[in-house]
């Protein structure tokens, strides 16, 4: 069977709660669109949007055409709308209404008859947090969680609760009503192209995985920037802050896939269980080690882009004398056989100069004989580069003889852009996932423990930089982040890439 055949035969209607919001429109329905563009979805496959408004089906379907036309990556075509607009429903309720949960369940009855999903369901919750054990709760009752043989799943968007107690008592909220094995927690940077590839990376290439280890690589440095500051989420920032935000996840889920080790097969649970490992294997901070190993800073006002902008305490929502991390970088070690005494440092902030996400991993220097010696000069590391985005792609630096009748050895790269090599159309990361949760793969889903394990380790954190009343830096905005983050690494000998 070829991979379309299989996927033509996953029939489910997905329901999307939050229809009206921001994720739904520039992320789920353009995915959705790009899926149907290039055939990858079934034919027997219905959405149904959800939210509170009172909205007509026509102007419903008027909305999501246009978010379309703005935010796909592909051109709208009218035959291609045309033919999934058909399977765009949308239906206004409360959350808390249990007539709108009962009249839900009359309209999916329906549309299984009209377009044979056969009573899967996949429930999307594109909602603030508070609502997800309500909704739960809900669907539970009103007997739409559990139709075997017909199969039901959640996906969960993050915060995945705002701390490791928060947490747990979520997960316990929704695992009394679905079993672990059909919650999708969503970490959209798995959804991204490069990190798919991480693993192909290092564990399909005889040449990097021989060296993927203490005795030859000297750092690793994992950087995601952003452009933009708070938009219009100040609300949900202050309470969450870069930690909490970008590191408990993303930032975490990268540095688990650089240092994990092979899994025993590809499936998910054995690719996931060595996740975990790394998780377990972080130690935690103390006030002692965070004042070392951890810089928080917070932008004021600068120049992104060659536009002015405002600090983050003039921005909406945000308190003026607010002591939230819009900036944070960590040095983070691996104690066990492979990562001994290698630190990874990771860095993410908002307002940053440049939007970038790359993994940076600079192996160690040669000894100073040979080259070094008799030519009295010194050799550039070798460093590869895992670049996630804007660029996708690889780069690898090594040493080479310049040309002519010279002596002098300079560091020339290998630089492979996979974007620019396709044309610029790889697939989003929600197509992705959305795809993936349509088949029942969860592989690129975070199971329980690996979210348990990340807030344990981010836990520590944040309680020990208040414990040290850690400072917290200022930088301008458009800079890289505070000096203190360049130093981090210069009391190490070493030096950010970007800035060598
Ligand atoms: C989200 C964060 O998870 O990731 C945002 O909540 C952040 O604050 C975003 O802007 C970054 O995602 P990306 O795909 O643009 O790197």
């Amino acid at each position: 069977m070829t991979e379309l055949e299989t996927v033509h035969d996953f029939a489910c209607i997905i329901v999307i709660f939050g229809g009206t919001g921001d994720l739904t429109y520039r992320k789920l329905m353009p995915a959705l669109y790009n899926l149907k563009d290039k055939q990858q979805l079934s034919g027997k496959i219905a959405i149904v949007a959800i939210a509170r408004q009172e909205l007509s089906l026509d102007h419903y379907r008027r909305s999501v055409y246009e978010a379309i036309e703005e935010f796909s990556r592909s051109e709208s075509e009218a035959g291609i709308w045309h033919s999934l607009q058909e399977r765009v429903y949308y239906h206004s309720m409360d959350f808390n209404n249990d007539n709108g949960y009962l009249e839900l369940n009359r309209l999916l009855i329906h549309l299984d008859q009209k377009h044979g999903t056969g009573g899967n369901r996949i429930y999307y919750l594109a909602v603030a947090p508070e609502n997800f054990p309500l909704i739960v709760n809900k669907l539970h009752s009103h007997g739409l969680a559990l139709n075997p043989p017909a199969w039901q799943r959640i996906m969960i968007e993050k915060p995945f609760g705002r701390d490791l107690t928060s947490a747990r008592t979520l997960n316990q909220q929704i695992s009394r009503v679905f079993p672990e094995n059909n919650i999708y927690r969503i970490d959209h940077y798995l959804g991204k192209q490069m990190i798919q590839n991480i693993m192909v990376i290092r564990f399909a290439n005889l040449l990097f995985e021989s060296v993927w280890n203490a005795r030859y690589i000297d750092n690793v440095q994992i950087t995601s920037s952003e452009t933009v500051g708070v938009q219009n989420r100040g609300e949900y920032y202050e309470r969450a802050g870069a930690l909490r935000d970008m590191v408990q996840n993303h930032m975490l889920q990268l540095l688990t896939l650089i240092a994990m080790e092979a899994p025993a097969n590809l499936d998910t649970e054995s690719i996931r269980d060595e996740k975990v490992k790394i998780l377990r294997t972080l130690g935690e901070f103390s006030a002692e080690t965070v004042r070392r190993g951890v810089v928080q800073g917070q932008y004021t006002g600068g120049m992104v882009n060659g536009a002015l902008v405002k600090g983050y305490r003039e921005e909406e929502r945000v308190s003026t004398a607010s002591n939230t991390e819009t900036f944070v970088a960590l040095k983070v070690k691996i104690p066990n056989f492979r990562w001994a005494g290698v630190p990874f440092y990771i860095r993410t902030g908002k307002r940053c100069h440049t939007k970038l996400s790359e993994i940076v991993i600079q192996f160690k220097r040669l000894p100073e004989i040979l080259y070094s010696k008799e030519y009295n000069l010194q050799l550039e590391p070798n460093v590869l580069i895992i670049k996630i985005q804007p660029k996708e792609g690889i780069y690898f630096q090594f040493n080479a003889k310049e040309p002519g009748m010279t002596t002098k050895i300079v560091p020339v790269n290998m630089d492979f852009c996979q974007n620019c090599d396709y044309d610029g159309d790889s697939p989003e990361a929600y197509e992705k996932l959305l795809l993936d949760a349509i088949k029942g793969d969860s592989t690129l889903f975070t199971r329980w423990d690996e979210v348990e394990h990340a807030w344990r380790f981010t836990d520590s954190i944040s309680r020990s930089l208040n414990d040290a009343a850690a400072m917290l830096h200022d930088y301008p905005a458009g800079s890289w982040g505070p000096v203190a983050a360049t130093n981090l690494l210069n009391y190490d000998g070493r030096e950010w890439w970007n800035e060598q």
